[in-house]
């Protein structure tokens, strides 16, 4: 089975912010496994290598995520989507609520990636990628972009990208559509955690205070979905 981090309660699954559990009457369940939610909260930052698929169990992949992290203890599962060949930022949790916050389709968090293409791309691949463009399961919304360099020796271009989607392989997709291949794809930021002092391969435990800012953020961007649809009471 290919965890996707779902969380239900009492059977129910969690679609709504808003949904509260008792851990000492509800059977909670990621992925159909009943958690202990009584158990201490557990997030860590682990910046991920290529090569490890970010999911908790597969049994077709040659390594997971799980096997960087295997001395904690707890039932803990990776945040949103990395692929198997790309690196960097993966939030691992046994925090339900808000990993489904993180990830809840109409409010997910901005992710930063720095991206390597094939060949010198241009102002205007830019500025589509920026504005969105199609892909076949829809327009992508407006993101930010930004040219780090050109390599005129490898005939790369590295491109800074935030986006606040979690599409099946975006970024690859986004730039495929202005005609660039991805030849190495880097998360450096998810929402307010970023790899700039964790060496590739290593993890760490977050702070009550990276929790603390992490939460505000999936709250805030909650709130402001709420409003876009029309309010709530
Ligand atoms: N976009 C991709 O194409 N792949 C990822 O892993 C994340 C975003």
């Amino acid at each position: 089975m290919i965890a996707s981090g779902r969380v239900a309660v009492n059977g129910k699954v969690v679609t709504t912010l808003g949904a509260k559990a008792d851990p000492d009457k509800d059977i909670i369940t990621i992925d159909g496994k009943q958690i202990d939610a009584t158990q201490d909260k557990i997030y860590i930052l682990l910046n991920k290598p290529a090569g490890y698929t970010s999911t908790r169990f597969d049994r077709f992949a040659e390594h997971t995520v799980m096997e960087i992290v295997d001395e904690v203890q707890g039932y803990l599962y990776p945040v949103g989507r990395l692929d198997k060949d790309a690196s960097g930022a993966l939030l691992l949790t046994n925090d339900g609520e808000l990993a489904n916050m993180l990830t809840h389709p109409s409010y997910e968090v901005e992710k930063t990636y720095e991206v390597t293409v094939n060949g010198r791309i241009t102002r205007d691949a830019l500025d589509r990628l920026s504005r969105g463009v199609e892909l076949d399961d829809g327009p992508t919304a407006p993101a930010t972009v930004r040219l780090l360099s050109y390599s005129p020796r490898e005939n790369t271009s590295r491109v800074e990208i935030t986006i606040h989607e979690g599409r099946k392989r975006q970024v690859k997709r986004m730039f495929q559509a202005v005609g660039h291949r991805v030849v190495k794809l880097v998360r450096t930021r998810f929402g307010t955690l970023d790899i700039k002092d964790l060496p590739e391969g290593e993890h760490r435990y977050l702070t009550k205070k990276e929790v603390a800012k992490l939460r505000k953020l999936a709250l805030r961007k909650a709130n402001k979905a709420d409003e876009e649809a029309g309010g709530s009471s």
